[in-house]
């Protein structure tokens, strides 16, 4: 009998634990303190400090099963999934890894034992296939000397372009870090391996299907153009489990094993659709587990980063769902279903299950306001498209307007075999962001994405100032040796004073200067290890090994501080007050204001919320002094202190007591005594997502800042209302009251003058062949009343044709009424449009009545003598 998923990642774990490796659990999904990845892509990834050797560890073996994610970077299968066998967002890598220990033999030789030894995975020796890379030697000789795999079954693989290091047998984790020289081990389904008739998979080798791949780590790529070897030698390797488990399961596709099988049934029961190897099933099955996943590793919908990320995967999982026809809400409804088919995998998603469906609801709630809308627009774009290229003005609309992302709209487009326009739509979009950008900082532009095998020293907790030397200076993503005036670039140090963005607190800002040279720092942030000072030299030049000061701009520094301690008392203030449900989930903190995301939830309401503010500030009048003691990770625990991500920290961790009010794990930097914080004011509070709210609050000068403004406000209401700030609700009320009244007194008027309006027109109404014709033109008259007076005169004159503009300011209004006996001479939509398109207006309707408005109000005269000539001539020749 074959076996299952589940028993395969367990023989996988087994298999390494006998070779003395130890079990290690999978990351999260987001990558800790890694800003060259958004989402985790490779078992790799948690060691990657270990690979570079700025880590140490505990193991120099280890074995994991690895949730991982492969939809953006350099690594991206999002649009495949569904129309192949292989590709998914979401999967589980199994992996073995070496620091320093066994190399490239025993590595080959344990990956040969499991897949073919009849106590493992028993796989015909004769199925299995090699790639090496073209100049690895050794590795070659492994394969066909040591395991003796004959030379034809191994396959040299060599450089794109004879550019060293640029291979498919080269792995790399982006577009920095660690990377080396690997070899692949390749499952041979047999000449006659089925090609599948659908198009969309004809660029898939059936035939040849990798499934392991052994990397050697011996360097690490700085940036494009530059490598360096690693001092230590390492191994990692990666299986994709779904991949394994369809070659020992007997399936010719991913989708076709257990675990799949299992969720497309579940998916199909809401639809109509019965054959399980619909694409849209696919999609959905794989789309339900990545977003699973994603929320329980606390990423929300958001419009930017993961939550981004994950918002399109859910965006394109309801589209297929409403493709097959699903009309009510189901995606959340998958979510135990994939609990029940991933095993041991599946525990992360137990405890959260409750508020991964919450999420995935709220979510689906709001896109199936605008899916079907949108989609109505693009069925008709490309009913009119002249060609089969869908222009990229369309695809941006479509983004911008219903929320779709390019690769929702080009996946329903691929199925009416219709391109999208790429540089079309990255025109239209990057035409929108320029607008937006002019206003943004210099810095936002630039783009760094380089990791240093470095590190540098952060003095900032007891010093504002700091001499130093000029590592490295980075200009336009190069390495470069000066930078010189008006250059925007990044400077890293080897200490600095500047504290750099993390754990939500902003960077510092200030200066790096020497005698008559200057470099503006207006933000500061990690790579790696090291510390990137980003900003603009305004004076003189300065140049790699020179020696610098770096000055924080102190008042800046004090009053992001006095924000993050009245952060940590505002979560303690809130766990008092509303209780342990709630956890942090997020928060930033600048020099003008704190923003802290938690969840909880309903909203608070407003007697809490001054309870609250209450609470904290009383804590800031105690003016208790904050300490701050590094310890042990445990002692801290025995502390009871709240601790964000758990497996962020480090052994020793920086615990920030305020009293035994508030005792917090931090990194961050923070006032002497609460009451510098001077006070505290919440100033809005929203919901970001389903369960999670966010309070945004001010402290100190912000706070009264605050209070200023709004007695300002109040001073001249009162002044305007001619009453005291005491009696200004009341007199309010009385000018509700009153503005009611008069509302009620015009309508009657208007009531009055429209009759007398009727009575006026419908006898200047004039009479061609039986048919009375009425063109008029109105100066500020109600604009509502256009439809009343044009209804009732068409009641009285029976046979019809009405024209009434009213004039407004520089604008115009205008509705057309013509009788149905009429209407195969003469519609109101083709007069409106008549009207229209010579006034820069728009308008519409049907044959009897349309309405419409334009800018061009000085020729509105001629137009209408021109229509009048118009109907006349039609009217006569009826
Ligand atoms: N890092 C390699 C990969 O992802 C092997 O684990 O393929």
């Amino acid at each position: 009998m074959n076996k299952s998923t589940n028993q395969i990642r367990q023989d996988f774990l087994n298999f390494f634990k006998e070779k003395k490796h130890v079990i290690i659990p999978s990351s999260s999904l987001v990558p800790n303190n890694d800003s060259t990845l958004l989402f985790t892509n490779a078992g790799m990834n948690q060691f990657k400090d270990i690979f570079l050797g700025l880590k140490k560890t505990k193991h120099a073996r280890v074995t994991t099963v690895q949730r991982c994610l492969r939809t953006g970077g350099k690594h991206n299968d999002l649009e495949n999934v569904g129309y192949t066998h292989r590709h998914h967002t979401f999967f589980e890598m199994l992996g073995n890894f070496s620091f320093g220990d066994y190399f490239k033999k025993k590595a080959i030789m344990y990956a040969w034992e499991l897949l073919t030894s009849k106590k493992w995975f028993n796989i015909p020796k004769h199925r299995l296939w090699i790639t090496v890379y073209e100049h690895d030697d050794e590795t070659y000789k492994i394969w066909n000397q040591t395991i003796q795999i004959p030379s034809e079954r191994i396959i040299k693989i060599g450089d794109y372009e004879n550019h060293k290091y640029n291979s498919d047998n080269f792995w790399q984790m982006g577009d920095s870090g660690p990377c080396g020289p690997c070899t692949e081990i390749f499952y041979d389904y047999g000449k006659n391996a089925l090609n599948s008739s659908s198009e969309f998979i004809k660029n898939e080798n059936h035939r040849f299907v990798e499934i392991w791949n052994i990397v050697f780590i011996e360097y690490n790529r700085i940036s494009q153009t530059q490598i360096i070897s690693l001092k230590q030698k390492s191994i990692d390797t990666g299986m994709g489990l779904e991949r394994i488990s369809s070659i020992l399961q007997n399936v010719n596709s991913n989708y076709n094993i257990d675990i799949f099988q299992t969720l497309i049934k579940s998916i199909s029961q809401f639809s109509k659709v019965q054959d399980f190897n619909n694409i849209s099933l696919k999609v959905i099955a794989d789309h339900i587990r990545a977003c699973s996943f994603i929320i329980a590793d606390n990423i929300f919908p958001s419009n930017e980063q993961h939550g981004y990320v994950l918002r399109r995967i859910i965006r394109r999982a309801l589209s297929h769902g409403y493709k097959i026809g699903i009309k009510q809400h189901f995606f959340y409804k998958l979510v135990p279903n994939v609990i029940r088919s991933m095993g041991i995998s599946a525990n992360i998603l137990k405890d959260k299950q409750k508020k991964i469906e919450d999420v995935l609801k709220s979510e689906e709630m709001q896109f199936s306001k605008t899916l079907e809308k949108g989609l109505q627009v693009l069925n008709k774009e490309i009913k009119n498209l002249d060609n089969q290229i869908l222009p990229g003005e369309i695809v941006f609309y479509l983004h911008d307007t219903f929320g779709f992302p390019s690769d929702l709209t080009e996946d329903f487009c691929r199925e009416k075999n219709i391109k999208i326009d790429h540089d079309g739509y990255q025109k239209a979009k990057k035409n929108q962001k320029n607008q937006s950008n002019l206003k943004k900082p210099f810095y936002k532009n630039y783009n760094n994405n380089i990791f240093f095998n470095d590190s540098c020293i952060f003095e900032g907790y007891q010093k504002h100032k700091t001499k130093s030397i000029i590592k490295y200076i980075f200009v336009k993503d190069q390495s470069v040796l000066n930078i010189t005036k008006n250059e925007v670039g990044i400077i890293y140090l080897d200490k600095t004073s500047f504290y750099a963005e993390s754990g939500g607190q902003i960077g510092d800002i200030g200066y790096i200067y020497y005698k008559k040279s200057c470099f503006i720092v207006e933000k500061t942030k990690k790579y790696g290890n090291t510390i990137g000072h980003i900003g603009k030299l305004i004076s003189g030049t300065m140049t790699v090994n020179q020696s610098v000061y770096n000055k924080i701009d102190k008042l800046y520094r004090s009053s992001v501080s006095l924000n993050h301690s009245a952060t940590h008392l505002l979560h303690a203030a809130l766990r008092n007050t509303l209780g342990d449900g709630v956890v942090q989930k997020g928060s930033f903190i600048c020099n003008s204001y704190l923003r802290f995301d938690f969840s909880y939830s309903k909203l608070i309401d407003t007697f809490h919320i001054q309870e609250i503010e209450n609470i904290v500030n009383v804590q800031i009048r105690n003016n208790i002094f904050i300490k701050i003691k590094e310890m042990s990770f445990e002692e801290a625990k025995t502390k009871k202190a709240t601790a964000l991500f758990e497996n962020q920290y480090k052994s020793t961790v920086r615990v920030v007591f305020i009293s035994n009010f508030s005792i917090e794990l931090c990194g961050g930097t923070h006032a002497k005594r609460t009451g510098d914080i001077g006070l505290l004011k919440i100033i809005s509070q929203s919901s970001v997502a389903s369960g999670i709210k966010r309070i945004e609050a001010v402290t100190g000068q912000e706070a009264i800042n605050y209070f200023q403004k709004q007695d300002n406000n109040i001073q001249d209401i009162s002044f305007m209302l001619k009453v005291k700030s005491f009696d200004m609700k009341e007199k309010i009320k009385k000018l509700i009251h009153q503005i009611k009244y008069l509302e009620k007194k015009i309508q009657e008027f208007q009531k009055k003058e429209n009759t007398h309006q009727v009575k006026t027109l419908s006898n200047n109404a004039y009479d061609i062949q039986g048919t009375k014709v009425l063109i008029h033109t109105f100066y500020n008259y109600d604009h509502k009343s256009l439809r009343v007076i044009s209804d009732q005169i068409t009641e009285k004159l029976k046979s019809s044709i009405i024209v009434l503009v009213n004039v407004t300011n520089n604008h115009f209004n205008v509705i057309t009424k013509v009788t149905k006996n009429l209407i195969n001479f003469i519609t109101a939509s083709s007069i409106i449009n008549m009207i229209v398109t010579k006034t820069n207006g728009k308008g519409g309707g049907k044959k009897h009545i349309a309405e419409g408005r334009g800018l061009n109000i000085n020729i509105i005269p001629e137009i209408l003598q021109n229509i009048k000539i118009w109907i006349n001539k039609k009217l006569k020749n009826k």
